[in-house]
C-alpha cells in the first residue's frame, strides 16, 4: 500500500509568482486581484487534469500563528512543570543534608550532650535518615556515658595512686604501708575484703598478715605457720582462682576472711622479688577487676615505700658517719683541751712536788692539793663523758636512769617535768631499755632545743607485753606536714628515733601542730626482742 498518489504529486507553490494558467483551461473564473495565495495542485490519474487548491496566504499564516502559539503555551507549561519537578527533586536531595547539618550543629553546640533526637515524620529517605541519625545519637550517647565513666574511674585511680605515693612518703613503718596498700586496693578496685600477706625480711618463711574489709576497720592476723607466697601467685602473676584451689597454701586465718567463691591474687613484686601477696575475695557475680591495674597499684605503693626507705637509709648512713666523725672530733678536742690541760697542770704540780722534796712536807701540801683538785675535776669530766656515751646507770634499770636524767634536765633547763614510771625494780630487756632511754634523751633534748616549753609530761608504762613511752610538751610545736611531704627534711634525731623503733618492730607516733606542743609516743612489743639489738639502739 503506497501513499495516495494525490499526496505524492501535490506541490505547494508560492502564489507570489505568476503561474501561467494550465493549458487545458476549462473556463473557470480566475481572480485577478493581486493577493498572496498559496496554491497546491496535483495531477489526476488521467494525466491531463489537475486538482488545484488555493489558500489565501493570510489565512494560512493565521492558522500557522495559532498553532505556534499553542505550541508555545504547551512548551512554557512543560518548562514550568520540569522546573517544579527539578525543584522538588533537589529539595529531596538537600533536605537530608540539612537535617544532618542541623544535628551536627546541635552536637557541636553541646559537645557534652545530652543530644536530642530528630523527629521521624516521613517514611521516605529523610525518615530513614532521621532514624539512622537517632540510632547514631543513641550510640554516641552510650559511648559518651561510657567514656565519662572511664574518665571518672581513671581520675579516681590517678587520685588514689597520687595519694598512695604521697602518704607512703610520710611513713617509714611497714605496718602503715601495709594498711595503706590494703585500704587503697580495696577502695580502688571496689572489693568487699582482702588480706595482705607479707614477708618481713628478717623472719624467714613467716608472714605478716593484715586483713581489711570495705565496711570495717582492718586488723593484723596471727599466722601460726610458714607460708610459701609463690604457691599463691605462681610465676608472680596476677590471677583469679577459685578459693578451694588455693587449698593448703592458704593459712586458716586467711581463708576465713575470704568467704567468696573466687579469689583475686595479686603479687607484690619489687626488683624481681616476690615480697608479698594481696588476696581479695570477689563477690559471686562481680567481674574480675583489671588485673594489670590492680598489680600496678599494689606495686606502686611498695615501690614508693622502698624508694623512700632507700633515700632515708642513705641519708641516715651519711648522717651516722658524720655524727661519728663529729663525736670523735669532739672527744679529741675534749681530750686535748680538757683532759690534756688538766693533766699538764697535774704534771706541773707533781714537778713542783718533786723539786720541793728536800724542803719538807709543808712545802709539798699546796701543789699536792692542787693536783688532787685537778684530778677530781678530771674524774668528773670522764664521768660526764661516759654518761653521754652510755649511762652506766642503765645497768641498774631504765626507771632509775630516767629519774636521774629528768632531774639533771630540770636542773639544766628550769623546765618543769612530770615523770611517771612503774616501780624502780621494773626491768625490760637491755636493748629496749637503752632504746627507750635514747628516745627520752632525744625527745627531751629537742624540748630544750626547740620547744620553748614550760611543762613536759614523761610517762613510761609496761602493759600487756608492751612498753609505752610518751613525752609531751606544751611548747611551740612544729608543722608535721613539712615532714610528711618530705621526711628526709626531718632532723637526724626524729629519723634516727624512727629507725631504732622500727628495728624493734615498735610503733612511733609523732604529733605536733604549731603553737600546740609536741607529743611523741613509742610502743615496743616486749616478746620479740632480737638478741643482737643491744648495740644498735
Ligand atoms: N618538741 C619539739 N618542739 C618544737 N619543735 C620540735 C620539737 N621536736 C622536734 N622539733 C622540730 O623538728 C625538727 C627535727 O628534729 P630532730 O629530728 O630532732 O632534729 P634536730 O633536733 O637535729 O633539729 C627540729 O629541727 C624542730 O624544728
Ligand atoms: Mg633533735
Amino acid at each position: 500500500m503506497g501513499p495516495p498518489p494525490a499526496r505524492r504529486h501535490m506541490r505547494l507553490v508560492s502564489a507570489s509568482k505568476w503561474y501561467p494558467p494550465p493549458a487545458d483551461h476549462d473556463g473557470h473564473h480566475v481572480d485577478r486581484v493581486y493577493r498572496l495565495r498559496l496554491v497546491a495542485f496535483v495531477p489526476l490519474r488521467d494525466g491531463r487534469r489537475r486538482v488545484v487548491a488555493v489558500v489565501e496566504r493570510s489565512d494560512f499564516e493565521g492558522e500557522l500563528g495559532t498553532m505556534l502559539r499553542r505550541g508555545l503555551v504547551v512548551f512554557a507549561a512543560s518548562l514550568l512543570l520540569a522546573l517544579f519537578q527539578g525543584l522538588l527533586f533537589s529539595r529531596r536531595l538537600t533536605r537530608p543534608i540539612e537535617v544532618v547539618t542541623g544535628m551536627a550543629g546541635r552536637i557541636a553546640r553541646a559537645p557534652g550532650g545530652p543530644w536530642e533526637t530528630v523527629p521521624v515524620r516521613t517514611n521516605d529517605e529523610v525518615g530513614e535518615l532521621a532514624t539512622a541519625f537517632n540510632q547514631m545519637i543513641a550510640r554516641l550517647n552510650e559511648a559518651r556515658v561510657g567514656l565519662e565513666r572511664r574518665i571518672a574511674e581513671a581520675t579516681r585511680h590517678i587520685a588514689t595512686l597520687y595519694e598512695v605515693a604521697r602518704t607512703t612518703t610520710s611513713t617509714l613503718e611497714i605496718k602503715d604501708v601495709l594498711t595503706l596498700v590494703a585500704e587503697k586496693t580495696l577502695a580502688t578496685l571496689d572489693l568487699p575484703q582482702l588480706v595482705v600477706l607479707w614477708h618481713p625480711s628478717d623472719l624467714g618463711d613467716v608472714v605478716d598478715a593484715y586483713a581489711a574489709a570495705a565496711n570495717g576497720p582492718g586488723e593484723h592476723l596471727e599466722i601460726g605457720q610458714p607460708v610459701d607466697l609463690a604457691d599463691l601467685c605462681p610465676g608472680a602473676r596476677p590471677t583469679v582462682a577459685p578459693l578451694p584451689a588455693l587449698g593448703a597454701s592458704l593459712p586458716a586465718a586467711v581463708a576465713e576472711r575470704l568467704v567468696a567463691p573466687r579469689v583475686l591474687c595479686l603479687p607484690i613484686v619489687f626488683k624481681d622479688r616476690l615480697l608479698g601477696v594481696i588476696l581479695a575475695g570477689l563477690r559471686a557475680h562481680a567481674p574480675a577487676p583489671d588485673l594489670e591495674l590492680a598489680a600496678a597499684l599494689a606495686n606502686a605503693v611498695l615501690f614508693e615505700a622502698v624508694r623512700q626507705k632507700e633515700v632515708e637509709l642513705r641519708k641516715l648512713s651519711r648522717l651516722r658517719a658524720e655524727l661519728q666523725e663529729d663525736s670523735l672530733r669532739a672527744m679529741s678536742r675534749e681530750l686535748h683541751d680538757g683532759f690534756g690541760q688538766v693533766l699538764t697542770v697535774i704534771n706541773m704540780d707533781l714537778g713542783l712536788v718533786e723539786r720541793n722534796l728536800e724542803r719538807g712536807p709543808a712545802a709539798m701540801r699546796t701543789p699536792l692539793r692542787d693536783a688532787r683538785d685537778q684530778l677530781t675535776a678530771l674524774l668528773q669530766g670522764v664521768r660526764t663523758m661516759s654518761q653521754v656515751l652510755r649511762p652506766p646507770m642503765l645497768d641498774f634499770g631504765l626507771v632509775p636512769t630516767l629519774h636521774w636524767f629528768v632531774e639533771k634536765f630540770i636542773e639544766r633547763t628550769q623546765i618543769a617535768v612530770a615523770l611517771r614510771t612503774p616501780p624502780e625494780e621494773t626491768r625490760l630487756p637491755a636493748p629496749i631499755e637503752l632504746l627507750l632511754y635514747r628516745v627520752a634523751q632525744e625527745a627531751l633534748t629537742n624540748v630544750a632545743k626547740h620547744a620553748r616549753a614550760h611543762h613536759v609530761d614523761v610517762e613510761l608504762a609496761v602493759l600487756d607485753g608492751q612498753a609505752f613511752l610518751c613525752i609531751a610538751d606544751d611548747g611551740v610545736g612544729f608543722e608535721m606536714e613539712r615532714f610528711r611531704r618530705k621526711p628526709v627534711l626531718a632532723g637526724v634525731g626524729l629519723l634516727g628515733m624512727r629507725e631504732r623503733v622500727a628495728y624493734y618492730r615498735g610503733g612511733l607516733d609523732i604529733r605536733s601542730r604549731p603553737q600546740a606542743g609536741a607529743r611523741i609516743t613509742v610502743t615496743i612489743p616486749l616478746g620479740e626482742t632480737t638478741s643482737d639489738g643491744g648495740g644498735v639502739a
